[in-house]
């Protein structure tokens, strides 16, 4: 065993050593959208020089992946389908990207690529082709409020940082006894609802597999190399929280959300603020930014272009973690049926869910609840949704901006819809 000594003076080595590193690392301007192209340009290149001959998770600190070093900052987010890391590309330039590990099974990661052109896809791949649309939204300039994916990657070999996550993962004596809980639960035909048994898969779903160990999770995974965020929306929601703020993010969010719908008919379906990432927006000498907002009603007969300026508070929200994803005739989810709903019904669940009192949902949250101004605002959003769609939703939060009274001269960025 270590000394007490031993590990302390390690441990201070390595935080003198990753301060040094830190200092060396050039931010990314939140909103400053060109910088941001660039940046992502960039960083897709030199991970594309990374020879990836080892699984992410498998590196330790000094690890050397070809000519690039790669070190694991910490984690930003963990639970039952994987975990999000921070981690810094060392070199002349370290930057820090985060990545989101979603653990698959063999049988899926044996049919990846096979799968890669499919509509019916499992749901990291549709969550790979939503980012990939959403990466094109940010680079074409049509709205900058969507997480850059830059890479993704199959690994053979994960295993996570959380040790909570590694935990979770099979092997051979739970799979065994897994399996013979299995068949006791057959027997005794008695299905626990909602009883989870091992990531993602619940008794109900694994009852249905022919062949169970063509599903097991165990050492398989993909990576998602995206822009690492600050942190997300649900650190916002607090009693710093300003009704003129609480319109620019919503103004943001639902500007996004609008630009899917009528560019791809894309919904989330899983909109909440824990999947909002939000970064600290710094800038010099500009007040606002353009958008120029494309409304269009559901029969698309009416069709509007509005300019909007937008007052820059600081933080720039950004839509992420599409895993239950749909794209109409483009992406569907195997076994959702979230497709066969009418365009309506289907674009509600990403304003109700959002706005309203389930989980993550904005009227869930009690500083929000208990404060009767931002209560009536969210509850008019959904009204309007309700009657005319984000037709008439986009409208209304386009008037709240406009009422915010700052004076608007000098203009950062513009995003065009067209
Ligand atoms: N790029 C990022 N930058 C900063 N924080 C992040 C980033 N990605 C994820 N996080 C943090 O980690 C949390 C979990 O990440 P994410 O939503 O991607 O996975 P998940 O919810 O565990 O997975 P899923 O919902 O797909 O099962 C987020 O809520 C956020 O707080
Ligand atoms: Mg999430």
């Amino acid at each position: 065993m270590e000394s007490k000594y031993l590990m302390q003076s390690k441990y201070l080595k390595y935080k003198n050593k990753y301060l040094n590193l830190r200092k060396k690392i050039k931010y990314l301007v939140g909103g400053n959208i060109l910088l941001r192209v660039e940046n992502s340009r960039r960083i897709i290149e030199r991970l594309e020089r990374i020879e990836l001959t080892k699984c992410i998770n498998s590196f330790k600190i000094e690890d050397k992946i070809g000519s690039e070093l790669i070190e694991i900052e910490r984690i930003l987010g963990s639970g039952v389908n994987g975990e999000a890391l921070s981690i810094i590309l060392k070199g002349p330039e370290p930057i820090t990207v985060a990545v989101k590990t979603i653990p698959i099974s063999k049988n899926d990661y044996d049919n990846f690529t096979r799968y890669r052109d499919g509509i019916d896809v499992i749901s990291p791949l549709a969550e790979i082709k939503a980012l990939e649309i959403c990466t094109q939204y940010v680079f074409n300039q049509k709205s900058p409020h969507f997480n850059i994916t830059y890479k993704h990657l199959l690994c053979n070999n994960c295993k996570y940082v959380d040790e909570k996550v590694q935990n979770l993962s099979f092997n051979d004596v739970f799979l065994e006894t897994y399996k013979e809980k299995l068949n006791e639960i057959k027997k005794a035909n008695a299905i626990k609802e909602g009883n989870s048994i091992k990531r993602g898969y619940k008794i109900k779903d694994i009852q249905q597999f022919n062949n169970i160990d063509e599903h097991i999770i165990d050492q398989y995974c993909i990576y998602i190399f995206n822009e690492k965020a600050d942190g997300d929306m649900s650190n916002l929601i607090n009693d710093t929280l300003s009704f003129n703020n609480l319109k620019i993010y919503l103004f943001q969010i639902f500007s996004a959300l609008n630009l899917c719908y009528i560019e791809d008919e894309m919904s989330h379906h899983d909109l909440h603020s824990k999947n909002i990432l939000y970064v600290n927006d710094e800038y010099n000498d500009v007040d606002h930014d353009l958008y120029n907002i494309v409304i269009e009603t559901d029969d698309k007969s009416n069709r509007e272009t509005i300019p909007v300026k937008l007052p820059l508070n600081g933080k720039m929200l950004r839509i992420w973690d599409f895993g239950k994803v749909n794209v109409q005739n483009r992406i569907h989810i195997i076994k959702s049926s979230y497709f066969r709903e009418n365009k309506r019904e289907r674009f509600s669940k990403d304003v109700e869910k959002f706005l309203g009192n389930g989980e993550g949902g904005l009227l869930d949250n009690q500083y929000i609840n208990s404060n009767r101004e931002f209560r009536e605002f969210i509850e008019a959003i959904r009204q309007k949704y309700i009657e005319n769609g984000y037709y008439n939703l986009m409208k209304y939060l386009i008037e709240k901006i406009n009422e915010i009274n700052v004076t608007c001269v000098t203009e950062r960025n513009k995003y065009n819809f067209l």
